[in-house]
């Protein structure tokens, strides 16, 4: 299947190459893939390893996670491939750049995952102006795409990306599709230079939602992408209806770009929650 230029590039959620590989075949293309600590801690050799008992050195899961991304490069060298620092809540912005910058050295083509904190912001603010491109995770608030678009001012448009979490909004009971089209409607005043992309979509009605609203990327996980792939890759019909259950919908903030990155609310319990289960998923995989 050729690529069918939708507006939004599709990317693979996964840590596992061989998913890369099985939907670069099914579906004969990919724009990118986005891996993070927990989807590298669920790679089937990771797992294998932990089953006979074996666990890493902090050495040695750096070495496994590189050769992973390389392995995704090598499969999709015109694409985007996003790796993610290693960050709890005590990680300073020194300690980001430092790792982000080699990570940026492993591929040539890598986004570098920071989180929507306070010292990831920090990091990103510098390192985007050095030119590492960048994806700003772990985004659960419409105050937390104001300060991503505040603090990466100047960049290049495919420089930064910011990651709305929304299938762990769902679980809350809010409607997270909600949150992408507000960021999108945030961002329609700026300049274009982040690009917003869909992540934690759990189901085919939030990647047909993301496609509909024209999110600029949405990742979806292999079983996603394969069961579209399957019907020919379709664009959601005119007549789809995204339908979620009973979700408290996320209201519209005006908020203005041009204040200070550190103006904005950066609090959002599930990006503190998320950052300890990455550390957790990480931690566990290290002697
Ligand atoms: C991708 O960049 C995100 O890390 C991923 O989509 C998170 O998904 P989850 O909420 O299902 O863990």
């Amino acid at each position: 299947m050729q690529h069918k230029n939708f507006s939004t590039k599709i990317f693979l959620d996964s840590g596992n190459p061989k998913e890369t590989e099985q939907i670069l075949s099914e579906l004969g293309f990919l724009d990118g893939q986005t891996t993070n600590p927990t989807l590298i801690a669920k790679n089937p050799e990771v797992q294998k390893r932990l089953v006979d008992g074996l666990k890493f050195s902090a050495d040695e899961v750096l070495r496994f996670y590189r050769e992973v991304v390389e392995t995704i490069s090598g499969m999709m060298p015109a694409g985007s491939v996003s790796i993610e620092v290693y960050a709890d809540k005590n990680t300073t912005a020194r300690a980001m750049i430092e790792q982000g910058k080699k990570m940026f050295s492993w591929i040539p083509n890598a986004h570098i995952k920071l989180p929507i904190t306070h010292a990831g912001l920090e990091a990103a603010e510098e390192m985007v102006k050095e030119g590492v491109r960048v994806n700003m995770t772990l985004c659960f608030s419409q105050s937390q795409a104001a300060a991503v678009h505040a603090a990466t001012q100047g960049a290049q448009k495919g420089q930064v990306f910011v990651s709305p979490f929304i299938g762990r909004l769902d679980d809350i009971g809010e409607n997270g599709m909600s949150l992408i089209e507000n960021i999108l409607r945030l961002y329609s005043s700026g300049d274009d230079h982040v690009e917003v992309l869909t992540a934690s979509v759990r189901s085919r009605e939030h990647f047909l939602r993301s496609l509909q609203i024209g999110s600029d990327i949405s990742t979806a996980p292999y079983a996603i992408l394969s069961e579209w792939s399957k019907e020919g890759a379709p664009m959601p019909k005119n007549d789809f209806k995204y339908d979620p259950p009973n979700f408290t919908a996320i209201s519209y903030q005006t908020l203005d770009l041009d204040q200070p990155w550190q103006s904005f609310d950066l609090y959002h319990p599930l990006t503190d929650k998320g950052l300890e289960r990455f550390a957790a998923d990480w931690n566990a995989l290290i002697m």
